[in-house]
């Protein structure tokens, strides 16, 4: 009995000290399109996703509003052993990677954060045929123009057409997608694409949520028409960025671990996640 106890404490111990997930985070649900993904390229490691949903969403806030929302959910994670940390929302992506690379990592030298803006425009022009595509983003990712300038650095002659679709995320997070009105949100936004621009043989879907409501805006879009979801692009850019970083590779704990945490009633946030990927999971409410 005495023994049992004594490896079942040293067991914790070791577990204790040997966790440090890669930390997944989103204002909501949609980080999870990514996470699975990195799950499936990187079964091995321990994932620890955090969704902000009490407050999503964050597509229309100001930018100060985000910066601080990120750099809240980005220093929980690391409190939690986190030494890598996948902002798996491009809205975070687009108005807070650079000032938490560039400012509050001082605080954190062997501590990383990285967006999914740049490994998804790194590979746009191979997606294209017409070399004409749109990004489908909120409205903060669309006004703070990531997209357009991350774009121009690797391809110089494409066509880019970026649109805001403000109803899809409340949508989402209020388990409507199903319904009559979603779909009459999901159309009125692909109609005014290819008003704009018929030539458009690629849509990006520049809002981690949007892959969450694909089969509902696949009905809309034209067959020939690539629907461009983020997960496997970050997450085979996280696995090469993982060899190029043996030092934070071998940081990150491998015990095949995945965890939850919600801002949102936990009951809900397990309900919602059934509901939207099929996954059974376990989450833990937490205040940021
Ligand atoms: N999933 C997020 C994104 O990729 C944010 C959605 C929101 O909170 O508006 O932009």
């Amino acid at each position: 009995m005495w023994l049992f106890l004594y490896f079942y404490f040293f067991k914790i111990q070791f577990h204790l000290k040997n966790y440090s997930p890669i930390g997944v985070f989103d204002s909501g649900y949609g980080g999870l399109t990514v996470l699975n993904e990195l799950i499936k390229k990187l079964p091995e490691n321990d994932f620890l996703y955090l969704g902000d949903n009490a407050r999503a969403p964050y597509g229309s806030r100001s930018f100060e509003i985000v910066y601080s929302f990120t750099l809240d959910a980005v220093q929980e994670l690391f409190s939690r052993g986190c030494k890598l940390v996948i902002l798996a929302c491009n809205t975070a992506s687009a108005k807070a990677l650079r000032n938490i690379q560039q400012k509050d990592l001082f605080d954190y030298p062997d501590h990383r954060v990285l967006g999914v803006i740049r490994p998804s425009t790194e590979i746009i022009e191979g997606l294209s045929k017409t070399k004409h595509v749109a990004v489908l983003a909120t409205e903060g990712t669309v006004s703070s123009n990531s997209y357009l300038i991350e774009i121009e650095k690797f391809s110089e002659k494409m066509s880019v057409i970026q649109h805001a679709c403000p109803m899809w995320v409340p949508l989402i997070e209020n388990g409507e997608i199903e319904s009559d009105g979603a779909l009459y949100f999901i159309k009125k936004e692909i109609d005014h694409i290819f008003h704009l621009d018929n030539l458009v043989d690629t849509i990006i879907l520049g809002c981690t949520h949007y892959p969450l409501i694909e089969a509902q805006i696949r009905k809309f879009v034209p067959n020939h028409v690539n629907i461009v979801s983020q997960g496997p692009i970050v997450a085979d850019s996280l696995k090469e960025y993982l060899l190029r970083h043996p030092q934070m590779d071998t940081a990150c704990s491998k015990n095949g671990q995945v965890d939850y945490l919600t801002t949102e009633q936990s009951d809900t946030f397990n309900t919602n996640v059934l509901k939207l990927t099929g996954d059974i999971i376990t989450s833990t409410k937490i205040k940021l």
